[in-house]
């Protein structure tokens, strides 16, 4: 079997590669020209892959791509998947993320293997927005009374939502009009030890790492350290000023949003599953649980042994949404009976496992100050 990644140095591309590898694939990555490497998240299989120059906003390159290598299976990951970033680039996120997916949906329309490919498109919770459904009596064993599935009507919030909901709709109509095999995973938040940088999860994790590589550095404990200033903590005896001795806080926006997080190892293998069903169709992915940032937060500081992280963190109006998703609980019951697909990370583990990561990497960057 031949699959084509498109978003292959992503989050979840570098966690499919590895899966259809274990699986025996051929696996071709096409990755977009850009000034610095990207390939950090996929270097420790480069040997075993083929990657390819290619960007999903280039018709003809798409096309080329999918003439070229004859995939049975293309996987569609690339995106502007930042939430925040599509309010102050909404045009950039439509051209990648909606129009991106209609060239790539014409490239199998027209290739005269049509029949012979099955495609998946990453699809989005975003698309929620601020809906939900709700009802009163508990449901499949849980008191989930507000919650999203396959049947919740779509209210987008966000220029990425409205993006990913324009392809997510031009699948369907691709999948009913011309009998192609494309089905979309609706996929609540998942994230890793490889998950980017300015989301919320990684953002959170990274910092611990840093900040306790910071303490090991100079030898101190959080007993040892005075918060009272606004942007940073710094080890009292020393000047404020004095390079070094002060930590800047770490700076987040709302943190009463609830999210649904897994991890990204068991969300692939529910990409995987649905491309190996019989016939497409669209599949919720999610925990089933909701957490808030807060409760993340609670999570990642108690990992590292810090009860109250309150002095740490402060609330920054730079890091709110001009429109937020509040609420994000996903039923994966189909995923569950159709695709005997459950995710085995949770939510507890998925902090620690992240968390943990990040702490080393830290300190390898920042070893102990009599280690230098
Ligand atoms: P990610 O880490 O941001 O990866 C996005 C990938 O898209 C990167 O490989 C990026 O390449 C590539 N890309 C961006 N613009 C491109 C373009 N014009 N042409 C070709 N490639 C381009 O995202 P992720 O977390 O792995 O998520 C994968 C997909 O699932 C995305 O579509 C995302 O919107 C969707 N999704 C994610 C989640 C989640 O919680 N992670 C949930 C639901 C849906 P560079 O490395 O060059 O930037
Ligand atoms: N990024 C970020 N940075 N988010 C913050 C911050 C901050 O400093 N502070 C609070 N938040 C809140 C956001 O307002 C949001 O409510 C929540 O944390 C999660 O934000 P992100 O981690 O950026 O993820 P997202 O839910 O907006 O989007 C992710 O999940 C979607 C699926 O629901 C992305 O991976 C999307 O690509 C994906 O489709």
């Amino acid at each position: 079997m031949k699959a084509v990644i498109f978003g292959i140095t992503g989050q979840d591309g570098s966690y499919l590669a590895e899966l259809l590898l274990e699986k025996g694939y051929t696996v071709v990555g096409v990755t977009r020209r850009v000034s610095v490497d990207t390939t950090k998240r996929i270097s420790h299989i480069l040997p075993k892959i083929k990657i390819v120059e290619g960007d999903i906003t280039d018709a003809f390159n798409v096309n080329k791509i999918i003439e070229d290598y004859k995939p049975d299976e293309i996987y569609n990951l690339a995106a502007q998947s930042h939430v925040g970033t599509s309010f102050s680039q909404p045009s950039l996120t439509t051209d990648i993320t909606y129009c991106g997916v209609i060239n790539i949906l014409e490239a199998i329309r027209y290739s005269p293997r049509k029949e012979d490919i099955k495609f998946y498109q990453a699809s989005s919770s975003e698309m929620f927005g601020k809906n939900y459904t709700e009802v009163i009596e508990p449901i499949f064993g849980k008191s989930h009374h507000k919650y999203q599935d396959e049947d919740t009507p779509f209210v987008p919030q966000s220029p990425y939502a409205v993006a990913k909901l324009a392809a997510h709709n031009m699948v369907r109509i691709y999948r009913d009009s011309y009998e192609i095999f494309a089905c979309s995973g609706i996929l609540f938040n998942h994230e890793s030890e490889r998950r980017g940088e300015n989301f919320v999860t990684r953002k959170i994790t990274k910092w611990v790492g840093e900040f306790v590589a910071w303490m090991m550095y100079y030898n101190v404990g959080p007993e040892d350290l005075v918060a009272v200033d606004e942007d940073e903590v710094y080890i009292p005896g020393r000047t404020h000023v004095d390079q070094g001795f002060q930590f800047p806080k770490l700076r987040l926006g709302n943190l009463d949003a609830r999210r649904d997080w897994g991890h990204a190892k068991d969300y692939v293998h529910a990409m995987w599953l649905m491309v190996k069903q019989q016939s497409p169709d669209d599949y919720v992915v999610a925990t089933g649980e909701a957490h808030s940032v807060r409760e993340f937060l609670d999570e990642a500081f108690k990992a590292v042994g810090i009860s109250d992280w309150k002095n740490y963190v402060v609330i920054d109006p730079e890091f709110y949404r001009a429109a937020e998703v509040d609420y994000l609980l996903g039923l994966p019951q189909k995923a569950k009976t159709l695709l005997g697909w459950t995710p085995k990370i949770s939510f507890k583990q998925l902090a620690e496992n992240m968390v943990n990561h990040d702490v080393k990497e830290a300190k390898l960057r920042r070893p102990r100050l009599q280690e230098v």
